[in-house]
């Protein structure tokens, strides 16, 4: 019998009231998520009756909320955030290799009766810096470097990996550093990235927290520093809040091509939608009534 009420082991208990529900499951997403907004608009767009409600989850709980997920064939999937991204991969039913090559999901999917963990942060990035370098082609022309091997930087260097002409990693924690490259095939670099090494590269990546609005301000390349980068150079900083990091304001100082990560945020949640919702969509309505809330 469907349940109309999901007060199981989460701390928001919540209606579900439509045809479909979608759900972020996380520490606390009931405190300002912005995946809801984005996925009810995206509801909205496409015309189907489904909301998405951010459920309070603890680690304690995740498997038994899984459980009553998976068995609900209302729930289409949705989005996962801090703390849950490396935990929940164990309790679904298969990771997309990617999500597994990545070792964290950001986003579940409904196929039949299984749940697929998905990692669209690295999709999402690599869809702006096609972008922003003039197309795929283009960027398997181009040697990266990326510093910062957090959650987002590791999902972003997989997707990289494959997709430019040599890919050098740089991590304050050097042996993440080492042990990512090895995977990746890649390059380990040191961190602080000596001159030297920037005057190799055309393409320059951050994905560490350096010049997040509520982290450390600063950039992780002196202003100096980025006037060793060849003329040409393009700089993506994953970052989002603020838009104009340190990093972007001294690049785009020096005339090199720019862009923030609100792309990213974007494409990565019209990504998990699309693969939540795989019935024929117009993915561009979806991604202006997205870009719109
Ligand atoms: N645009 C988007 O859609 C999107 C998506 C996800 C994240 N983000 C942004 O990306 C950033 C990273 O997120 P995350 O989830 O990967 O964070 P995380 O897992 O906490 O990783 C933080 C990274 O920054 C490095 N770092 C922290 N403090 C440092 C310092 N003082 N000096 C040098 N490196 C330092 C860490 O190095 P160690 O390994 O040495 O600690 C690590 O590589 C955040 O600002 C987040 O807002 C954007």
């Amino acid at each position: 019998m469907m349940r109309d009420s999901f007060d199981g082991p989460i701390d928001n208990p919540i209606s579900i009231t439509t045809e479909r529900y979608a759900a972020i499951l996380g520490a606390n997403p009931s405190k300002g998520a912005r995946s809801p907004l984005l996925w009810n608009a995206g509801f909205a767009a496409a015309g189907i009756d489904a909301v998405m409600h951010p459920m309070d989850t603890t680690v304690e709980n995740l498997s038994t909320v899984i459980a009553a997920l998976k068995a609900d064939r209302r729930y289409l999937g949705g989005a996962v955030t801090m703390p849950h991204k490396q935990a929940i991969a164990a309790h679904l039913d298969r990771l997309e290799p990617e999500a597994a090559r990545i070792g964290a999901v950001n986003a579940i999917y409904r196929d039949g009766d299984a749940l697929v963990g998905a990692n669209t942060d690295g999709a999402g990035a690599l869809a702006q810096i096609e972008e922003l370098v003039g197309g795929a082609n283009a960027l398997a022309t181009k040697r990266a470097l990326l510093i910062g091997l957090g959650g987002a930087g590791i999902a972003v260097a997989a997707y990289l990996a494959g997709h430019v002409a040599s890919l050098m990693l740089a991590n304050r924690t050097r042996s993440v550093a080492d042990e990512v490259a090895a995977r990746l095939s890649s390059t380990a670099v040191d961190y602080p990235v000596s001159r030297r090494v920037l005057e190799t590269i055309d393409l320059l990546v951050n994905a560490t927290t350096i010049g997040h609005q509520d982290g450390l301000q600063g950039s992780p390349v002196s202003a100096d520093d980025l006037g060793a980068l060849p003329v040409g150079a393009v700089v993506y900083d994953i970052i989002y809040q603020p838009r104009e990091t340190p990093l972007l304001r001294a690049a785009a100082a020096r005339g090199l091509a720019v862009r923030d990560g609100l792309g990213m945020n974007l494409d990565q949640a019209v990504i998990a939608f699309v693969k939540a919702n795989p019935a024929a969509l117009d993915m561009d309505a979806v991604r202006a009534a997205m870009l719109a809330a």
